[in-house]
């Protein structure tokens, strides 16, 4: 799937038609002597039982973007992938749809090779966890850190479901919050009252497969020992190496790791019981590697696969001393099994460690969680579907792309908006603008004697910006990047305005001028697609057909097309977004996808992991919108201290004559007297079952005058924006908790 020019070192930069004596390329001296870099990327492995959406999207153009540009700098890149098989989800998935877990990969396979291709993802491979060389990996990694003295067995106690006969992984588990008794409560966490636990609390569990009673029983595990002080001495040092981590993903770690004297790193659990759809261990009967132990080592299954058909060398790129690079683009919420576990398991086997991983935030739609009701909740496939140019979206979400792990916000007029202003308005028009009047009045060409002195003149910037991209790029800082490049077009679009070209055009007398400054803006429109090409690979293709030259790479921005050089007729690049066509998508999505939403039981999980030996193994690290709980941007403790919260007791609390959906609560919280707040929770309480509770309140909060009275501070309730669980849900402290206690 490798684009056919990959990993070429430099382009010639000969135009295809070019008379060859008439090119003189201005070559950097230091781009002679570049070493190319020898790299190997990956995006995390999607699972293979739900359809490619567009927050998954986000990591895939992500990556994708930053290999092309490495690939035009002339470095050679490998970009692998696989989709992630295993798992109980996987294989209760086949189940239900009676067919073998197999079938079901293969299916999907298809579908996502399908998506990203449309999106123009170009992996150098896309294969599969349940392969013969995972699974060639996986047992000689498990069998280096067995020889290493770091697995160890125990039995544990589990939940058992009698009637399906297998053990019930968390989420498979549900029943009352031992807390707050909601009902219907996942194993892991409440939903209601947020109370994380073991399964092994809830009250009155059911199995979520079968609705039997599970049994606790006990059986033996295996577990890689992440305690150990090998391990937690190499994850310091690993973590603390300048550049592996972004910072907030750093600060991450060190909180995980604890202070250097502390051991907080507990072992971790990578077996499971039969039934399982997975990989045996060897040794073992009956027990199988846990979904997240095979799923890093994908990457090195699918770069072997690549190897064993390209002729490439593995060792090259894992063994212990290799010399070349390697990064793993994934979501904030794996970053503990990719900056934990991953490089953990790899130092111990004896391989490589990562070079880098790049961590990126969660999308919303419209300012929110992606949504099945609201129709935001969009799939690759929908998307293509309804005709939207994909090409769009890898613009829209590279404007807005960083190197944090901030999440990004897919706005739908925002992108209409951005979209046509800045590719239709600044960039396509350009070469519409010069490219007729090249062809009718100078038969395609370009005048016989060189404009570069010209160009530099009247377009400064336009050639030297490309190193300052190149940084950006370099950087995923691809906001900044796109930032400038608009900058350059909009440079660019001034110049026609001086210059006029249709006004030349009623002049004989000013052809030569006409022919100047139209091959000025053929020129300008090829290093401003050269600096988009990794963003939009399809429209650079297309636009170098019309320039009629070679696929450009990097170092073509030194210089310009050659004197006398012709290019092909113009035909039109890119249509603008009809906004029409954006409420076709979201209400495609809300209506198709309804009956959808009940289905996901399966593939869902609601909390980011804070326990790796916990962690869901449907855990997604992409933005599953209802799916997936999100949090807002980071802010500092001194922000966070700003907000006084207490804990105070419902003391009264009344309905509020004419008003819809307000309480009116007096809370205490130690004051000499109770604070008089209108809270917006009616649709869900009682008053009566309010009084004696207690619960959470801002303290500090200015004082509003409403019509029914003054509201001196706020409760606190959790809701499911969107989602799928209705309901609003005030918090409850733990028991012990008093009056006018500080919540910090
Ligand atoms: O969370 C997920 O969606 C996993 N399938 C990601 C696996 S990434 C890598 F470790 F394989
Ligand atoms: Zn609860």
């Amino acid at each position: 799937m490798g684009c056919p020019d990959n990993n070429r070192v430099f382009s010639s930069g000969i135009a295809r038609n070019a008379p060859l004596l008439e090119f003189r390329p201005l070559f950097p001296p230091r781009l002679y002597h570049m070493t190319p870099r020898k790299i190997l990327v990956t995006s995390a492995l999607p699972y293979a039982n739900g359809a490619i959406h567009l927050g998954h999207l986000v990591e895939y153009i992500q990556t994708d973007i930053w290999v092309r540009f490495q690939k035009m700098r002339g470095h050679t890149v490998h970009y692998v992938c696989a989709d992630d098989t295993h798992g109980t989800p996987i294989m209760l998935r086949a189940e239900k749809e009676g067919i073998r877990p197999e079938a079901l990969i293969a299916r999907v396979h298809g579908e996502h090779s399908r998506d990203f291709a449309g999106f123009h993802v170009a992996f150098d491979n896309y294969y599969s966890t349940h392969s013969d060389e995972t699974r060639h990996y996986a047992e000689d990694i498990y069998a280096r850190l067995k020889a290493a003295g770091l697995i160890e067995v125990r039995a544990i106690e589990q939940h058992y479901d009698p009637v399906k006969e297998m053990f019930l992984p968390d989420r498979f588990i549900k029943g009352e919050c031992p807390k707050c008794g909601a009902k219907d409560q996942y194993g892991d966490a409440c939903e209601a009252c947020g109370a994380a636990y073991a399964p092994t609390d809830l009250k009155n569990p059911y199995s979520a497969v079968s609705g039997a009673k599970p049994e606790l029983r006990h059986s033996d595990h295996y577990f890689f020992k992440l305690s150990d002080p090998r391990c937690q001495a190499f994850l310091r040092q690993w973590t603390r190496a300048p550049g592996r981590l972004q910072p907030e993903a750093a600060n991450k770690m060190q909180e995980w790791l604890g202070a250097d004297e502390e051991n907080r790193l507990t072992d971790w659990d990578i077996s499971r019981d039969a039934p399982y759809f997975g990989f045996g261990i060897p040794g073992a009967p009956g027990k199988y590697f846990y979904v997240w132990l095979d799923a890093p080592i994908g990457y090195m299954g699918s770069f072997q696969n690549l190897c064993d058909r390209t002729g490439l060398d593995f060792n090259t790129y894992w063994a212990k001393d290799s010399d070349t690079e390697m990064y793993h683009f994934i979501g904030k919420d794996i970053l503990y099994f990719h900056a934990l576990f991953w490089p953990a398991m790899l130092e111990y086997a004896g391989y490589r460690v990562p070079s880098k991983v790049f961590a990126h935030g969660f999308l919303t739609v419209d300012g929110a969680k992606m949504s099945k009701s609201r129709g935001t909740f969009i799939t690759a496939e929908s998307y293509l579907q309804q005709g939207l140019n994909p090409e769009w979206l890898r613009y829209y979400f590279a404007a807005k792309l960083g190197s944090t792990m901030e999440d990004i916000d897919l706005n739908l007029d925002d992108f209409v908006q951005r979209v046509n202003a800045d590719l239709i308005g600044k960039y396509i028009n350009i070469a519409s603008r010069a490219a007729g009047f090249i062809a009718k009045r100078f038969d395609g060409r370009l005048p016989a004697t060189d404009c570069t002195p010209a160009f530099r003149a009247e377009l400064p910037g336009l050639m030297e910006a490309a190193e300052e991209i190149a940084a950006h790029y370099e950087a995923r800082e691809y906001n900044r990047a796109l930032r400038r490049v608009m900058a350059l077009a909009d440079q660019v679009n001034q110049y026609v305005d001086r210059n006029q070209p249709w006004v030349l055009a009623k002049d004989p007398g000013k052809d030569a001028q006409l022919h100047q400054v139209c091959t000025l803006l053929i020129n300008a429109f090829r290093l401003l697609t050269l600096y988009l090409k990794p963003v939009l690979p399809r429209l650079a293709r297309r636009a170098e057909e019309f320039l009629a030259i070679d696929p450009l790479h990097w170092a073509d921005a030194a210089h310009l097309l050659p004197a006398g050089h012709r290019i092909n007729a113009y035909e039109h690049l890119m249509q603008r977004i009809d906004p029409k066509q954006v409420e076709a998508l979201v209400d495609a999505n809300r209506e198709s996808l309804a009956p959808a939403a009940a289905a996901t039981v399966t593939t869902t999980s609601t909390a980011t992991t804070a326990n790796p030996a916990t962690a869901p193994e449907t855990a997604s690290p992409h933005p599953s919108g209802d799916d997936k709980a999100r949090t807002a941007a980071t802010i500092g403790i001194d922000e966070f201290s700003k907000v006084d919260l207490r804990i105070a007791r419902i003391v009264e609390a009344s309905h509020v004559e004419g008003a819809d959906k307000l309480i009116r609560l007096q809370l205490d919280i130690g004051e000499e007297r109770p604070r008089q707040v209108f809270a917006g929770i009616k649709s869900a309480y009682d008053p009566a079952t309010l009084v004696g509770r207690l619960t959470v309140m801002v303290a500090n909060l200015a004082p509003r005058k409403m019509k029914f009275g003054l509201s001196e501070g706020m409760v606190l309730a959790a809701s499911d924006e969107g989602g799928q669980t209705p309901g609003l849900f005030i918090l409850s402290p733990d028991s012990g908790a008093r009056p006018g206690m500080r919540v910090k």
